[in-house]
């Protein structure tokens, strides 16, 4: 199977979040565009989204899956990525490398277990080791069990387990890849891929 991804620029492609996320019935706060904006805007990021046709009308072609990154630094100002640097200190060296940050993603649930994820994140690797990226990190909760069967599948390795006090549940779990040069030796999803920009 040959996946299509979608490379958006910024205006688009928080457009494009917003929409898909309406079909994700487990979040429980969805972006909005303005917020994606916000967050990207001024730092290097990835918009990448994964389309397929509806089952039962496959000449109408859909967004199925997609996937949010930025580059986070050690001089973060921003309240909540400052925050996540801290609690990532001493377990990712961001301080003189250049680290991804996989902010948000997700299939939809008609098109899961399919490989979109796979492709996406394939692709997202190929992109930020060409950017000249260490490393790619994650962060998922305790109770997120297919997308910790998922990063687990994708061979993240947990680097923090950060536990809630009143519900396990709720723990925080940091996740990592190291961008190695023979990764992509490794990839296995066929992808063609298109870039939109304004
Ligand atoms: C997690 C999620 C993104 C996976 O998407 P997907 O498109 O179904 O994933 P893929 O089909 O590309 O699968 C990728 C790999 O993960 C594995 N995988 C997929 N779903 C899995 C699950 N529920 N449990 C264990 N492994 C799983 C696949 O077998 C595959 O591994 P392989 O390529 O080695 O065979 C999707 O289930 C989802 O959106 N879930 C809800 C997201 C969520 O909970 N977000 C909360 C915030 S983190």
């Amino acid at each position: 199977m040959e996946y299509h991804i979608t490379q958006y620029d910024l205006e688009q492609g928080a457009l494009e979040i917003q929409y898909i996320e309406e079909y994700f019935g487990e979040f429980p706060r969805k972006k909005t565009a303005t917020e994606i904006v916000r967050r990207l805007n001024g730092r290097r990021h990835l918009i990448l989204l994964a389309t397929a046709p509806l089952p039962d009308d496959p000449g109408s072609v859909v967004p199925v899956s997609f996937k949010v990154a930025h580059e986070i630094t050690a001089s973060e100002t921003e309240p909540k990525l400052a925050d996540l640097v801290k609690r990532l200190r001493d377990h990712v060296q961001v301080d003189g490398r250049r680290v991804l940050y996989t902010w948000i993603g997700g299939t939809r649930r008609d098109w899961r277990g399919q490989g979109h994820f796979r492709a996406l994140t394939e692709q997202q690797e190929a992109w930020a080791i060409e950017q000249g990226f260490d490393e790619i990190v994650v962060k998922t909760k305790n109770k997120f069990y297919e997308m910790r069967g998922t990063l687990d599948h994708l061979r993240f390795e947990v680097v923090k387990y950060e536990r809630h006090a009143g519900d396990n549940a709720e723990s925080k779990v940091y996740l990592s890849k190291k961008l190695l040069p023979d990764l992509l030796r490794a990839h296995r999803s066929a992808r063609t891929v298109v870039q939109v920009a304004l």
